[in-house]
């Protein structure tokens, strides 16, 4: 759905696939419902494509594809699928009631992969590739064909797959280079040669997938824009196997801010972009480095005082974009207990939350309860209210009321009730090595499970002394990981809220898989 360009502007597409080739990323893996609250917010985010999945890989992963496809509206939404009918079957159940569906099919090109991974000749691929176009094409008419490790492939051979998969009814045709080998200047120069030597390239939209193996997926995709590519694939943060994938962020910053050069347009409404990579990282517990472009903590700090100089005088000393442009805003809602009603749910949806009334009255009360314990409520803590509430994975543990003893000498007590989703209460005392300890100790003997705790930080979600503690934990069971998240003016209880959150993610699953096994 690409929105209007000038004369001279070209529209780039974005295709965002943190839910499939992000996810992939070694624990970074989502629930469901978690998936869905990152769809939802990529919608917002302006992205055209969101990939969101790979479902013949999981009966889990084919469900939450389903789910994303049924409620998104705004963008297409893609399934990626090795070019075999089984797994074309599976994209298709997915994606079927989808607003605007996509079917990617991929199938390696290069002499190793060919060699070693499919076993398979050149000719045998390019069958392959065809057919499953073919196939897929019979399902929906949105089809996207990745010829995967292209850029150690032999060129020519991809420009033969490439014009057979058009023949074949291929909308898109991918480049990915899928092990980050490339250098700026020669991708930007395959991207050409793929460009002027690809029967038909012209009738249909030419794609980049870079990974980050060497630190260059995001200049790769820029390089590749440069050269005509319609469409980069990229993932928040930049999360994704390895080293991970070209981040969203850095692309559409650079597009935007060096529109002189470039004069590139995206659909992406870059005030979103710190919420999504807050959102993002929370989910997935995978924190971003302070350094990080865009969205690390100290992308718009400064610290030596000739740079603090200079900003006063005159911003554009040091900055080159300003943080509101991302959605950091300086002008912080300063709210109390006597801020009114409208006010704050302007302040939510400006942050991107356009919540219903019954969400809206109970994120309302705890922000009046928020705002008698701080002085100042700022967009951080009304974000975390925000996501608390409208948080989609059901709670079968409840927090009901805690209590610790510690102290320097004696180890430490927890007293913990826990609310059972039928209603019922089950309190329970235990003895730890610190607080935290003792506290977890508690649930593990309420909810009868000892999950291995893999990760534990806690921070405070803005400076000062009055600032709320968000905790983040991954917990382990049966070899699955859950991701938590809390937020309390009181560290103790974001610790129990973020691990009660991971416990619920688990149970969650277990009873899913339970109803399955029936
Ligand atoms: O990196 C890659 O080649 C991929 C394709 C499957 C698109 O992720
Ligand atoms: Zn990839």
């Amino acid at each position: 759905m690409p929105g209007k360009t000038t004369a001279h502007t070209r529209k780039i597409l974005i295709l965002d696939t943190t839910l499939r080739d992000g996810e992939q990323a070694p624990l970074c893996s989502m629930n469901p419902g978690e998936k869905l609250e990152v769809a939802r917010k990529l919608e917002k985010l302006g992205v055209d494509v969101i990939e969101a999945g790979f479902p013949a890989s999981s009966p889990g992963d084919l469900e939450s594809v389903r789910g994303i496809a049924a409620i998104i509206k705004d963008c297409t939404v893609a399934g990626l699928c090795r070019a075999l009918e089984k797994d074309i079957d599976a994209g298709w159940a997915a994606l079927k009631k989808a607003y605007h569906p996509r079917l990617h099919v991929f199938i390696a090109t290069s002499p190793i992969h060919m060699k070693w991974k499919l076993k398979m000749t050149r000719d045998e691929v390019l069958k392959q590739a065809v057919s499953a176009v073919l196939y897929a094409k019979k399902y929906c008419n949105d089809v996207e064909f990745s010829a995967e490790d292209a850029f150690r492939s032999d060129p020519d051979f991809v420009c033969m797959v490439f014009g057979e998969a058009i023949k074949a009814g291929a909308l898109t045709v991918c480049f990915p280079d899928t092990v980050g080998y490339a250098l700026p200047d020669e991708f930007g120069k395959r991207i050409s040669y793929i460009r002027k030597n690809t029967p038909g390239i012209e009738r249909v939209k030419l794609s980049v997938h870079c990974h980050n193996d060497l630190g260059l997926a995001v200049a790769n995709s820029l390089s590749a824009i440069t050269a005509g590519a319609d469409q980069v694939e990229c993932t928040i943060n930049g999360i994704g196997e390895r080293a991970g994938n070209a981040s969203l962020e850095e692309i559409i910053m650079a597009i935007k801010v060096r529109k002189n050069v470039l004069n590139i347009e995206t659909r992406i409404n870059t005030t979103q972009i710190h919420s999504t990579s807050r959102l993002v990282s929370q989910v997935t517990g995978i924190k971003v480095q302070p350094n990080k472009p865009i969205v690390g903590e100290n992308a718009f700090v400064h610290e030596a005082g000739i740079h603090q100089h200079g900003v006063i005088a005159k911003r554009e000393t040091y900055e080159i974009m300003t943080p509101e442009s991302v959605g950091i805003s300086k002008n912080q809602m300063v709210v109390g207990k006597h801020s009114g009603r409208h006010a704050f749910e302007e302040r939510l949806k400006w942050l991107g939350f356009n919540v219903d009334n019954d969400t809206l009255e109970k994120i309302f009360i705890e922000f009046k309860l928020l705002a008698d314990k701080k002085k100042i409520v700022n967009d951080r803590d009304i974000e975390a209210l925000a996501r608390g509430a409208s948080a989609t994975v059901p709670e079968t543990w409840n927090l009901d009321h805690w209590a610790v003893n510690t102290g320097s000498a004696l180890g430490a007590t927890g007293t913990i009730r826990l609310k059972y989703k039928d209603g019922k209460s089950k309190k329970l005392v235990s003895l730890g090595d610190g607080p935290i300890d003792a506290i977890y100790k508690a649930i593990n003997q309420i909810i009868g499970k000892e999950p291995e705790l893999e990760l534990y930080e806690i921070g405070a979600i803005t400076g000062g002394s009055s600032s709320q503690g968000e905790t983040m934990v991954r917990i382990r069971w049966e070899d699955r990981y859950y991701n938590g998240h809390g937020v309390s003016t009181d560290v103790i209880e974001s610790s129990i809220k973020a691990y009660l959150s991971a416990i619920n993610a688990m149970e969650w699953e277990l009873a899913a898989f339970k109803k399955v096994k029936k």
